[in-house]
């Protein structure tokens, strides 16, 4: 395959931190444009190099490399003073940035208000366990044409009549908590100060993505959040408000579907949650204590212990269906090392007492659905194995069967944090981007 035309989707396949930020990280060398295309600071990437942390929030993962040029599209929700401390901190560990980032000019900002007003539903009885980072108010906001964008901010003298609309309607909203919001002033002088250092940065994305399409650039698409978490495929109402599976890749840069050659899909080993919503897979046990705890399963961005449970084939499925996933990295199987058994749900058994794969539209049908969880041999380490032949026997019949469950092949493995632990399965469509 020619790598000139391998541009690549990388798209979450269960409920977030499946660990895109390390394969795009890895994968990043070979491509010239790294793009983010929805999402904002809710999403938490972290790259592991030498051992060392990195968390990536809004920064494309494709950061560390000098080569990759970084793209933060209009789809994306930017909230600039986390966007500039994340650049500062990248500054200070050596990756400098300047000369290879553009911001869309039609990406939306999270306001103080948005914040706000996310904390404040949080704090009711609808809560679903957001971030707290105003995506969702911040989203509302754009399609309830009350939204600023980045473009806006080349218009200082009309900015406050801009930002006006959403925030009033927010002060209405939060009634006499209102008090605690900043006035409107003080935003607007807020936000010009803290975008003046970043105003070179803005530009027309589109503009700049097409051109590197005609010229054979190789572009990778990295998604936040994931298909679980998607506003129209996701376990609605707990899920985020953009589109983090594929339709949000074209809305989210304006590039159009034959502008992509593949679709990777990331899945952990195992599943994990973060925030209230349907999680069939979820074990109270000693057993989802130990992943949580091997796993180092808390949230990057919040820092809240996450949900833990066997790998789940249906959502997984419906995920790789929904995003037309070509191959599968499979992320974090060291995690799985050491135990007696290892379980892969392969269905839901109902109050009825059938057995199904079907996933419900509706949050409240998601309760009389319980696991059927087929249980395979355990192994003893998989820890930085590199080749997949090096795999023990009974990993190779775990994995055999999640395959099977899923109908997607297998392209990458991931053993541990570090770039180098895993291995390209020979023979599929990263190998030769890899080589
Ligand atoms: P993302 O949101 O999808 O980018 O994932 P996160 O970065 O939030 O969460 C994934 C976590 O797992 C990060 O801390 C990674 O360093 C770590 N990680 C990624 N791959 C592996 C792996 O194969 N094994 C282990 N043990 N950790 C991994
Ligand atoms: P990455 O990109 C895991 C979850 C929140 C909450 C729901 C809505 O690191 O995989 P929001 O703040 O977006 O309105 O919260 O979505 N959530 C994530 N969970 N990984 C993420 O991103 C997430 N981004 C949002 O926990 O349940
Ligand atoms: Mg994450």
């Amino acid at each position: 395959m020619s790598l000139v035309r391998t541009n690549l989707a990388i798209l979450g396949l269960q409920w977030g931190d499946e660990g895109k930020g390390k394969v795009v990280d890895l994968l990043s060398p070979k491509f010239q444009q790294v793009v983010r295309f929805q999402g904002g600071n809710n999403a938490g990437h972290t790259v592991v190099v030498d051992g060392q942390s990195i968390a990536l929030h809004q920064v494309p993962s494709g950061a560390l490399h000098p080569g990759c040029f970084l793209v933060v599209g209009n789809g994306v929700v930017l909230n600039l003073d986390v966007f500039q401390q994340e650049l500062d901190r990248l500054k200070a560990r050596g990756f400098d940035l300047g000369g290879r980032l553009m911001l869309s000019d039609r990406a939306h900002l999270i306001l103080p208000h948005h914040i706000a007003l996310d904390l404040w539903r949080e704090g009711g009885a609808n809560k679903i366990g957001t971030t707290g980072r105003g995506i969702g108010p911040a989203y509302e906001m754009k399609a309830g044409r009350m939204g600023v964008r980045l473009g806006d901010l080349l218009h200082p003298e009309t900015l406050a009549d801009r930002i006006r609309p959403g925030y009033e309607e927010v002060r209405l909203r939060l009634g006499a908590e209102a008090a605690s919001l900043p006035a409107l002033e003080a935003v607007v002088d807020g936000l010009l100060r803290t975008a003046e250092p970043l105003l070179p940065y803005i530009g027309d994305t589109q503009s700049h993505l097409v051109t590197a399409w005609e010229r054979g650039d190789r572009i990778l698409f990295e998604g936040a959040q994931a298909t679980l978490l998607d506003i129209d495929h996701g376990t609605y109402p707990f899920v985020t408000s953009s589109n983090c599976s594929l339709g949000g890749l074209f809305t989210g840069t304006g590039l159009p579907p034959k502008a992509l050659d593949k679709i990777l899909g990331i899945a952990k080993a195992y599943t994990t949650r973060v925030g209230s919503g349907p999680f069939p897979a979820e074990m109270h046990d000693a057993t989802g204590e130990r992943l949580r705890q091997v796993g180092k399963e808390f949230g990057t961005t919040t820092g809240r212990p996450r949900r833990c449970g066997w790998f789940d084939a249906p959502i997984t499925a419906h995920a790789c269906r929904t995003n037309g996933v070509d191959g599968l990295a499979i992320m974090k199987l060291d995690v799985l090392d050491g135990l007696d058994e290892v379980g892969l749900i392969v269905g839901y058994r109902t109050g009825e007492g059938t057995v199904t794969t079907k996933l419900p539209s509706c949050a409240a049908d998601w309760k009389d659905l319980k696991p059927e969880v087929k249980l395979f041999k355990g192994w003893a380490s998989t820890r930085g194995i590199t080749r997949h032949g090096q795999l023990p026997d009974a990993a190779h019949a775990y994995l055999e069967a999640l395959v099977e469950s899923v109908e997607v092949p297998i392209a990458y493995l991931s053993t541990g944090p570090d770039r180098q632990e895993g291995c390209i399965y020979p023979g599929t469509f990263l190998e030769p981007l890899l080589a």
